[in-house]
Parts: structure tokens; C-alpha cells; sequence
């Protein structure tokens, strides 16, 4: 199939190529959505190759005009799987225009001085190695010569501490100098910006949401956790060229987790005080 010539009338990203990491659920999985609504051409990551199927058939099953849909299986931590990806996708969609680091592991959890530091050098495989070698590839393979737009995935917590959470905090924190760093030395060719999601309701975090939602968004000033979708759009833009001079920023979608604790609120019925914040709660009481 080729993709069909833009026209004024085409959706923003027609005859545009992508890669988005950890694509089968979850944020990825909305983010890899939104691309093909806005006609991009596509391909989706995941270890398990099952779930990786089932994403590129359900998104080749939407309907309008749109581009080409794969997926290649494996780890954002294998190198041979990143070189192996970005070569597919050059060859298979015609280039990579877009690469969106969203694949991560959120373990070893606990104390980090009670971690075996072997152990979370997986933390920083997948989401700081795996992010700079996808930029490295999509550099030579396709950006250094045509141009392009990178957003890694990071996360609100990058920018203080919480309890367990101090491997996968410490990579994150990694992932956003490494965004700035990239896009200094990548400029005005390739644009690269992070967005950093607050708690949003998919499997990593559900050991967080689930059977405390009313809790943790009574502490939010926007009153709700994150959908995946509220992520999508954020990077949706910061991809779009309604972003074209912004480089190197980190874009904070997180419903106010920042800014809670000027919140005043009135915390509803059997929901504790709004002021607590419920997520360290429930990472503290966590056993891995
Ligand atoms: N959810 C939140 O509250 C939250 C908050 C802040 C930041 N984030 C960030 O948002 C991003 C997406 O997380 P999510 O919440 O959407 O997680 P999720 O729903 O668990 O989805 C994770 C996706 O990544 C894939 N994946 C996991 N490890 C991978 C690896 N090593 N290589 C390639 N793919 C991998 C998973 O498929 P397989 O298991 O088949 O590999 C799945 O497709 C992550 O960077 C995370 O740190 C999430």
C-alpha cells in the first residue's frame, strides 16, 4: 500500500514515519493511536509480540485516511532490537520522522540502598540506553539527513523523590538531562522535547490507582487521575509543527501533582484529607 499524497484537506501528519516505544497498552498504546488519526505511518514496540499483534491490528482496523501500520517485538533495553527496529522501519515506512521513547521498567523497587546495583542497571537499559541508542539510529539511519522530532517519556516524580521508587526515579531523572543534552547537540535538525505524565491509569501504575482513586484525586487540584489519552495529546503536539521552536522543554501533564499543595480543597466524604498525598502513601505501603 503507499501512502497517499497530502492535500490540504489531509489529517496534520500524512506521509509521516514513526516509532513509538512499549506501543501495545497504556500510554504508548494511545499515543501510537493518536499518530495514525493524524495519518503518520507507524511502528509499534512491545517484548511480548502477542500484545504487539493485537495493537497493529486493532489500529490498522480504524477507519480514515492513514499510513502504513507495523510492529517489531523486543526490548528497548536490546541494542540488536533498536538497530533492528529503526533499519525495519526505514524500510518498511520509508523513514522515521517521529521516534517517541515511551517503553520503561519501573523496577527494582525499594530502597536504593538496599538494591542490588546489578539489578538496576535494567532501569537504565530500557530507559536511558535504549532512548539514546533509538535517537542514535533514527539520527543515522533517517533524522541527520531529513529532520525529525523526538519525545521521551518521563515522569512527574523525575524532578523530586518517593519512597521505592528510587531506581526507576534516578533513570527517569537521567532521561530528562539526556533530553536536553540531545537536543543541544541535535538542533535546529531534530527537535527533542520529554512530557512527564502525573498518575495515569494503566497497568505500570496500577498497583498505585487501583482501590485508592478517590483518595489520590481528592488531592488533585484537577480532581481526577490521567487517562492515557490526556499523555497522547501532549505529545501529539509537542510533535506537530505548532511546536516547531520548541526544543529541549520538558511538557508536565500531571493534573496539578505539582502544584497540590497550594490547593484548597474540601475533601469529599471518607477520602481522608486532600492535602495527604495519597501516591507516596500507596508506594510506601507497596512490597514490590
Ligand atoms: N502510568 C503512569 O502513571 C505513569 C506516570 C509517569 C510516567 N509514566 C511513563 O509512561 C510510559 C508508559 O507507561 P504506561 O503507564 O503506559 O505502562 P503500561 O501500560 O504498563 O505499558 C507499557 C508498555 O511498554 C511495553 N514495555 C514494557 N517494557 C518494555 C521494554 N523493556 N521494551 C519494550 N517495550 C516494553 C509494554 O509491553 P510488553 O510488556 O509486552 O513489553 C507495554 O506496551 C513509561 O515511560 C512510564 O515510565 C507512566
Amino acid at each position: 500500500m503507499t501512502t497517499p499524497a497530502p492535500t490540504p484537506s489531509s489529517p496534520p501528519l500524512l506521509g509521516r514515519t514513526a516509532i513509538v516505544t512499549g506501543a501495545s497498552r497504556g500510554i504508548g498504546l494511545a499515543v501510537a493511536r493518536g499518530l495514525v488519526e493524524a495519518g503518520a505511518s507507524v511502528c509499534l514496540t512491545a517484548r511480548d509480540p502477542g500484545g504487539m499483534r493485537a495493537a497493529v491490528g486493532e489500529l490498522r482496523g480504524l477507519g480514515g485516511l492513514r499510513g502504513r501500520i507495523t510492529g517489531h517485538a523486543g526490548s528497548a533495553g536490546d541494542a540488536a532490537h533498536i538497530e533492528a527496529c529503526v533499519a525495519l522501519t526505514v524500510k518498511e515506512l520509508g523513514g522515521v520522522d517521529i521516534l517517541v521513547n515511551n517503553a520503561a521498567a519501573n523496577t527494582p523497587f525499594g530502597p536504593l540502598v538496599d538494591i542490588d546495583p546489578d539489578a538496576w542497571r535494567d532501569a537504565f537499559a530500557v530507559n536511558v540506553d535504549g532512548p539514546l541508542r533509538f535517537v542514535q539510529c533514527a539520527w543515522r539511519a533517517w533524522m541527520r539527513a531529513h529532520g525529525g522530532t523526538v519525545v521521551n517519556i518521563c515522569t512527574e516524580g523525575a524532578q523530586g523523590v518517593g519512597p521505592n521508587i528510587g531506581a526507576y526515579g534516578t533513570s527517569k531523572a537521567a532521561l530528562l538531562h539526556l533530553t536536553r543534552q540531545l537536543a543541544g547537540e541535535l538542533a535546529p535538525t531534530v527537535r527533542v522535547n520529554s512530557v512527564s505524565p502525573g498518575l495515569v491509569r494503566t497497568e505500570m501504575a496500577r498497583f498505585v490507582w487501583e482501590n485508592a482513586e478517590p483518595q489520590i484525586a481528592a488531592g488533585l487540584p484537577m480532581g481526577r487521575i490521567g487517562e492515557p489519552d490526556d499523555i497522547a495529546r501532549a505529545v501529539l503536539w509537542l510533535v506537530s509543527g505548532a511546536a516547531s521552536w520548541i526544543t529541549g522543554t520538558d511538557l508536565v501533564v500531571d493534573g496539578g501533582t505539582r502544584v497540590r499543595a497550594a490547593h484548597i480543597t474540601e475533601p469529599a466524604a471518607g477520602t481522608g484529607n486532600g492535602a495527604d498525598y495519597a501516591v507516596h502513601e500507596r508506594l510506601r505501603a507497596h512490597r514490590g
